[in-house]
């Protein structure tokens, strides 16, 4: 009993909130980051790309991947995206994602 109520728990982990600790490592690939910024990001995410599937996590992809996998939802999945969007997104899968 308590073995299934953990995976069901588990199953339902959310979309992660930047925090100071997440603005401070995404800083290192881009200077400009803030915590503001990465908050907003993080809405165009939910927003943008919940349409179709659950969001996936940006832990579940290393930081490096993510702008490929960005652009095969839009070449793939046709999604469209403004360029403003594309960079949001990137920014916050990427500033999150290990
Ligand atoms: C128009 C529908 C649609 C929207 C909107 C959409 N996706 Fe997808 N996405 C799909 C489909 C369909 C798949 C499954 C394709 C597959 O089997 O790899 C998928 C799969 C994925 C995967 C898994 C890829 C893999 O190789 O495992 C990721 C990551 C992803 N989407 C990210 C995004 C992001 C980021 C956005 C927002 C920019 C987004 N999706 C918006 C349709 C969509």
């Amino acid at each position: 009993m308590a073995g299934s109520f953990a995976l069901g728990f588990s199953a339902c982990v959310s979309l992660p909130q930047p925090t100071p600790v997440d603005v401070a490592r995404a800083q290192k690939a881009t200077p400009g980051v803030t915590l503001e910024g990465l908050t907003s990001d993080r809405r165009t995410y939910v927003k943008t790309c919940s349409g179709c599937h659950a969001l996936h996590l940006p832990a579940e992809f290393p930081s490096q991947r993510w702008p490929s996998l960005v652009q095969e939802m839009v070449t793939v999945q046709k999604v469209k995206l403004t360029g403003e969007q594309r960079q949001q997104i990137e920014e916050f899968l990427m500033a999150m994602a290990p």
